[in-house]
């Protein structure tokens, strides 16, 4: 790593609750469908084929950093890829989501799911190194998604909201269910150290459906997964980012699980999560996604509001409470990235 620009970059200091010289931007799913030029990037090649080519990635993980000027770019992958390079039979079916070809739904299933040889890994390094170099001083941040998250893919072999076979492993076979966590935790904890070993700054670690769970269900299957997979790269030294959705009840135990930053959705306000915090933890978030095709000023006023009760934490990254929606106008995200570079980090007396 090229250390002092980067050193000094916005997102590193605010993820570590140091002022910078303005607050921190970025997108989750800023590379993606919003960009006409990821688009014709992506014809003809399929998405997981397009994650494990390492100059694609890197250029699609370059381009909304180009275009919006955000202070990171994340890298361009999945959470299923690890999985994938383990050799589990995955593709992301377009609109859909990931599909698996052969769901595990019993301690045999689970008994199967092949061993992650390290040496796989290698475009993923190598998609890495090639986006940190070309980055240059902006960080890159790394990612996974969570033992729960992932597994529950696993488990229902396409997306379903409800997660209704999830949730009947957890209550009628826990040891299946934790034999699973346990080989997803290992997984990824070796995909974040490989993104890790190739030179990126920060790691997030995607809990998406965690909110969809009862806290005691929460704490006894799913923390302590998570919690072993933080505490697999604390050694690295890289902030890490602990993000889901409907996670209000659960910002507490996210934080609590390993991470250095808590990544907030939109069913909180800032100020309301910082003070559940003690005020003492750098906060990510959290507009609402549907307001990038509101009118301006609503969309302004509502930015405002953000690093308004964004202020309240000791550090704050200003992004989405979730993903870019496809149909957003780049345009819109554009001008965020420059109105909340010029909205100042004045921390309030919580
Ligand atoms: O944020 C970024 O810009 C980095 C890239 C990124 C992708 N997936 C690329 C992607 C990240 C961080 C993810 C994480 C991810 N993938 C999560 C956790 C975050 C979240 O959104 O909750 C989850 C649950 C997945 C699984 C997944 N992959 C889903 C549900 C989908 C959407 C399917 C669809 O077509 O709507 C994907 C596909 C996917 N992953 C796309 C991208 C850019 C869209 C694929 C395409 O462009 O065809």
């Amino acid at each position: 790593m090229t250390e002092s620009a980067l050193d000094t970059a916005p997102l590193l200091a605010a993820y570590r609750g140091v002022q910078a010289a303005h607050r921190p931007v970025w997108f989750m799913r800023q590379a993606g469908r919003s960009l006409p030029e990821y688009r014709a990037l992506r014809r003809g090649t399929a998405m997981l084929d397009a994650c494990l080519t390492p100059e694609l990635a890197a250029e699609i993980t370059c381009q909304p950093v180009r275009r919006h000027g955000v202070d990171a770019g994340i890298f361009f992958s999945d959470i299923v890829v690890p999985v994938r390079l383990a050799g589990v039979g995955v593709e992301i079916v377009p609109g859909v989501g990931p599909v698996v070809a052969d769901p595990v739904r019993s301690l045999a299933d689970v008994a199967r799911l092949p061993e992650l040889d390290p040496a796989a890994l290698e475009p993923v390094r190598e998609g890495v190194r090639l986006s940190v170099s070309e980055l240059g001083e902006i960080p890159l941040i790394g990612f996974a998604g969570a033992p729960f998250t992932v597994a529950s893919y696993l488990v229902e072999g396409r997306p379903d909201r409800d997660l209704p076979r999830t949730r009947a492993l957890l209550a009628e076979e826990p040891e299946t269910w934790r034999r699973l966590l346990e080989w997803v935790a290992g997984t990824t904890t070796a995909f974040l150290r490989a993104q890790a070993e190739a030179g990126v700054s920060a790691l997030q670690l995607f809990d998406s459906w965690a909110g969809r769970l009862d806290v005691a269900t929460y704490r006894s299957l799913v923390r302590p997964y998570s919690a072993q997979v933080l505490a697999g790269v604390a050694d690295l030294g890289l902030p890490r980012i602990h993000f889901g959705t409907g996670t209000r009840d659960l910002l507490v135990d996210m934080y609590e699980a390993g991470a250095d930053v808590v990544g907030v959705a939109t069913d909180i306000g800032l100020a309301e999560a910082s003070a559940q915090l003690g005020h003492r933890v750098p906060l990510q978030g959290n507009l609402d996604p549907e307001l990038l095709s509101a009118d301006w000023d609503v969309l302004e006023a509502a930015v405002r509001e953000v690093c308004r009760q964004g202020s309240a934490a000791p550090g704050h990254v200003f992004n989405l409470g979730h993903g870019v929606p496809p149909t957003t106008d780049p345009d819109v995200l554009t001008r965020v990235v420059e109105l909340v570079h010029s909205i100042p980090y004045e921390q309030e007396n919580p």
